[in-house]
Parts: C-alpha cells; sequence; structure tokens
C-alpha cells in the first residue's frame, strides 16, 4: 500500500464537489453463518468483527460491507467515501438543500455525514481513501501460443478471489427523483438510464460506469452487490463454484449493454445477488461522460441466457409486485 516516498494521489477532479467512492454497505442478514459460507464461497475474505461480520476482498485492506443478524434480510445504510478538505463544502450543501443531518445509528459513531436519501434510506458521506479506481482495471485473457496448454488442468485452479467491490444496486422508490438527490447532494453523475425504471451514477473523480445504480421499487433493499474479477474465466469458475456449494441459482453468464461488463449473479439466500463483474466501462476523471436515456429492449443485456422471472424481486419490500425481469439491471 501507501509508503512514504512512492505516495500517488488518487485521481481528483478540483473543481467539483462530488462523493470519490461507494465506501461500504450494511446488511442486516437473518443468519449470519449462512452469511460467511455463502460469501467465503464466493470469494471473499469475510471476518467476523464485533457482531458482525466484515466482507473483505484477499490482499486488498479496505472493508467494503458489514453484515449484522437482524430479523430479516434489509439494507441498513450505505456509506460512500469523500475528500477530507470537501468535508465541510458538503456540509453546506446539504444545508442548502434542506436535508435534516441525522445522528448515526447505535454503534456507528463516526465523524461522518448522516442523513436519509429521497427513498429513506440511510447515507453516511465519511472521510475515506478514494476506494473506487483510478484508472481502467485491467482485463487478463490468457492467450496460449501453439504448442502451449491453454486451459489449467481442472481441480489444479486457484479459487476465485474478486478484487475489490465494484458496485451496488439499491432499489428506490423514484429512480429520476433518486437521479436528482445523487446529483445534487452526493456530486454523483448520470452514466445513462433505461425506461424510467433503472440509472446508473458514476463519480466525479473517476470511477467505473456505476458506483452506484437504481432500480424502481415500492421500497427501498438491496439488489445486489458487484465483485470486480480479473477475467471472463474468473467469471464462470466462480459461477460453478457456486452452483457446485448449492448455489446454483442466478443469471449468467451474459453482458450487459450498459456499462458493458460480463456478468454472473448468485442468488443469495435471502434472494438478492452478488455479481462476478468483468471489463466494466470505466469513466475518466476528466471526461464529461455524456448519460443518455435507452429504450429497456436495447440496454438491458447484450447477450446470454433469459434472467429469472423474479429477478428485480424486491424481498425487502412487505408487498412487492413482481416487475418484469426485463426492468432493466
Ligand atoms: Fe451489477
Amino acid at each position: 500500500m501507501t509508503q512514504i516516498g512512492h505516495y500517488i494521489a488518487p485521481t481528483r477532479r478540483p473543481d467539483a464537489l462530488g462523493a470519490h467512492s461507494m465506501d461500504t454497505f450494511r446488511m442486516a442478514v437473518p443468519d449470519l453463518e449462512q452469511a460467511r459460507r455463502f460469501y467465503a464461497r464466493f470469494g471473499l475474505d469475510v471476518r467476523e468483527e464485533g457482531n458482525g461480520l466484515g466482507l473483505y476482498t484477499f490482499n486488498h485492506p479496505h472493508r467494503w460491507g458489514l453484515l449484522v443478524e437482524g430479523p430479516r434480510k434489509s439494507l441498513g445504510h450505505l456509506s460512500f467515501g469523500v475528500f477530507e478538505d470537501d468535508m465541510e463544502r458538503f456540509r453546506a450543501r446539504l444545508q442548502q438543500a434542506g436535508v435534516q443531518r441525522l445522528d448515526p445509528p447505535p454503534g456507528f459513531e463516526s465523524n461522518g455525514i448522516w442523513f436519509n436519501d429521497c427513498n429513506g434510506l440511510l447515507i453516511e458521506l465519511r472521510v475515506a481513501e478514494k476506494s473506487s479506481p483510478d484508472a481502467k482495471s485491467t482485463v487478463e485473457h490468457l492467450i496460449a501460443g501453439p504448442g502451449q496448454r491453454g486451459a489449467p488442468i481442472r481441480g489444479a485452479v486457484p479459487d476465485v478471489r474478486p478484487r475489490r467491490l465494484a458496485h451496488i444496486l439499491i432499489f428506490v422508490r423514484d429512480v429520476a427523483e433518486s437521479i436528482r438527490f445523487y446529483g445534487q447532494v452526493l456530486g454523483l453523475r448520470l452514466s445513462d438510464e433505461s425506461g424510467g425504471v433503472v440509472a446508473f451514477m458514476h463519480g466525479v473523480h473517476g470511477s467505473d460506469h456505476h458506483m452506484v445504480a437504481f432500480a424502481k421499487s415500492n421500497a427501498p433493499g438491496l439488489h445486489h452487490c458487484s465483485w470486480d474479477v480479473p477475467s471472463i474465466q474468473d467469471i464462470g469458475l466462480g459461477a460453478m463454484t457456486m452452483a457446485d456449494s448449492g448455489y446454483a441459482d442466478g443469471w449468467g453468464l451474459g453482458r450487459h449493454v450498459l456499462g458493458s461488463n460480463y456478468f454472473h449473479y448468485v442468488r443469495d439466500p435471502w434472494g438478492s445477488y452478488s455479481e462476478y463483474s468483468c471489463d466494466i466501462d470505466y469513466i475518466p476523471v476528466e471526461m464529461d461522460w455524456a448519460g443518455k436515456s435507452h429504450p429497456i429492449e436495447n440496454s438491458f443485456y447484450l447477450w446470454g441466457p433469459e434472467p429469472p422471472k423474479d429477478f428485480a424481486f424486491n424481498h425487502e419490500a412487505p408487498h412487492e409486485p413482481e416487475m418484469p425481469a426485463a426492468a432493466g439491471i
């Protein structure tokens, strides 16, 4: 990591006030032991922390997620990382926007700024190192030369280990209002939108095509957390490992249109998903990406199997009407 003399500053757009990273998500689940098994098998470094579980990726110091035990699956809060010298301006912006500041939830006392988003989801802005990538993540595609074996021997393949959290997709009551709120308050920018039911937001300081995305529902909730892996082969191996371990439900292998990433979603024990993601589009710090609206039929996925009928079902909503799977996630 950072060493004196070798410090490389994160990418930053000096004239813009915006969150630089989707720092941490907190979710309650009904069975922590079941969660430990699922996420460890998925390839994460799952650590016991207090009464909960921290979700890490191997060889990376950042804690991407925190799981606590609760009566049912429930997204607790999202923490976004900001630069330290931006905190004062964020405080002023919230006041100007009439957003009410809240106390941290019990056990999560911090110096961050806490408030509810337009959907009633608890948000924290906290000073943190920029954990969103400063450049497009590398993609490995090994091509065997003549006279060489291209595939490793099955059984001798190392475990799939995601490199980092890629993004979070949350259910929101109002997609257009969420684009406005996360734009005006958190300083995120629209990457793409489809049919008024799904939208993708990126950071102004250099980030993937989306660090957070929205899908329409009648209540907040977590649809999926997405984890970056270095190759399409890792997606395939990860999906097979999970299926062999009893987690066969999901969707993939496929390629998205918006964000362009290759994907396989694995359904977790509570009906949400963890996504293996590779080769997502990157929006550099100096670029003004033109956010666009796309018809659903052209923008959900480029190729892949039919998604499960209940793919866009919000298990955190009490009476969620089933949405068409083509809602576009
Ligand atoms: Fe995703």
